[in-house]
């Protein structure tokens, strides 16, 4: 680590506790980041813990739909973000018009929205989910029709697990994950043939045919944490890399492709963190009128992944 680093970090622990706060990290952040905060998570243990924290203030090392997320889950509490331009592109790609247009057309529908998403969206939403807990929230709805938005490959997944319910899809993708490709994965199997293929369900179908392993970010650690193999192929965002690395020092991990890195996860950066800190100026705000109906589709997660 370097000096100047070193003091940053000293500087942010004692912000922290000088101002009653606590940092979630996602483990898409780069790694110096994840090493200041107090919690690294995937989507859905960072929203559980957002609700956990006893601290006043909350900075949220991530995008805003996270940052958005644990502020209607905790109305009552200041959450920071470290860059407010930190911003999920797939979060915006559905149209609550559209939403409501297709809430015309069916009945007995659940609305499924991927926490990836807008407060806005999910607004029209019936339950929100995480690559973690869609399948089972899924499975638990009663709803024989469900539109899920915004991510296709999630939904399409998920689709094929549940087959006894009619699904409609929404456009939306993430850049990072669709961008990973089936070539990009046969080469890398083709260099190490005797690695696990571990993929994130935001790849394309084509992607997902290849995989030994299915899950989201913490369920892929976990996977590679505890399987005898030595070697991984590993399909999602560069930043899982860290945490596998340090709780897996003699395993091998290989990315499928060298474009692996979403740029928003990475805008945040540990002087970012200390300035928020100390200005408290990037809070996060959603009117009390957002709140009341967006933070209903996440309660109704909290709930049903319990
Ligand atoms: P998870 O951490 O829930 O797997 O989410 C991945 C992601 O793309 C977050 O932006
Ligand atoms: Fe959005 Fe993809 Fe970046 Fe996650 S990795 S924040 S889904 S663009």
């Amino acid at each position: 680590m370097d000096a100047k680093s070193d003091e940053i970090k000293k500087e942010i622990n004692r912000l922290k506790k000088e101002k009653d706060a606590v940092i979630l990290a996602h483990y898409y952040v780069a790694n110096e980041v994840q090493d200041i905060a107090d919690f690294i998570g995937d989507s859905y243990f960072l929203a559980q813990k957002a609700t956990e924290v006893p601290q006043q203030t909350i900075v949220f090392c991530g995008v805003s739909f996270m940052g958005e997320s644990a502020k209607m889950l905790n109305p009552d509490k200041k959450v920071i973000m470290p860059d407010m331009l930190a911003n999920c592109p797939m979060a915006h790609m559905a149209d609550a018009d559209y939403i409501e247009k297709i809430r015309q057309e069916y009945d007995d529908l659940a609305v499924v929205c991927y926490i990836n998403s807008t407060a806005e969206l999910k607004k029209h939403s019936d339950v929100c989910v995480t690559s973690s807990n869609a399948l089972k929230i899924v499975r638990a709805l009663p709803n024989k029709n469900i539109f899920f938005i915004p991510d296709e490959n999630l939904g399409r997944y998920i689709a094929s697990l549940v087959p006894e319910k009619n699904f409609i899809f929404n456009d939306g993708f993430c850049h990072v994950h669709k961008d990973i490709t089936k070539e990009n994965v046969l080469k890398a199997m083709a260099e190490h043939p005797n690695a696990r293929v571990l993929v994130h369900p935001e790849c394309t179908l084509n992607v997902l045919e290849l995989a030994d392993y299915i899950g989201s970010t913490s369920g892929i650690i976990d996977y590679a944490s505890g399987c005898d193999a030595s070697e991984y192929i590993i399909c999602t965002e560069s930043g899982v890399l860290y945490e596998l690395t340090m709780k897996n020092p003699d395993k091998h991990f290989y990315l499928a492709s060298s474009d692996q890195l979403c740029p928003n996860m990475k805008k945040v950066t540990l002087e970012k963190v200390r300035d928020a800190l100390i200005n408290e100026a990037n809070v996060v705000n959603v009117s009390n009128d957002v709140i009341s109906r967006a933070s209903l589709p996440l309660t109704r997660m909290l709930e049903l992944a319990r």
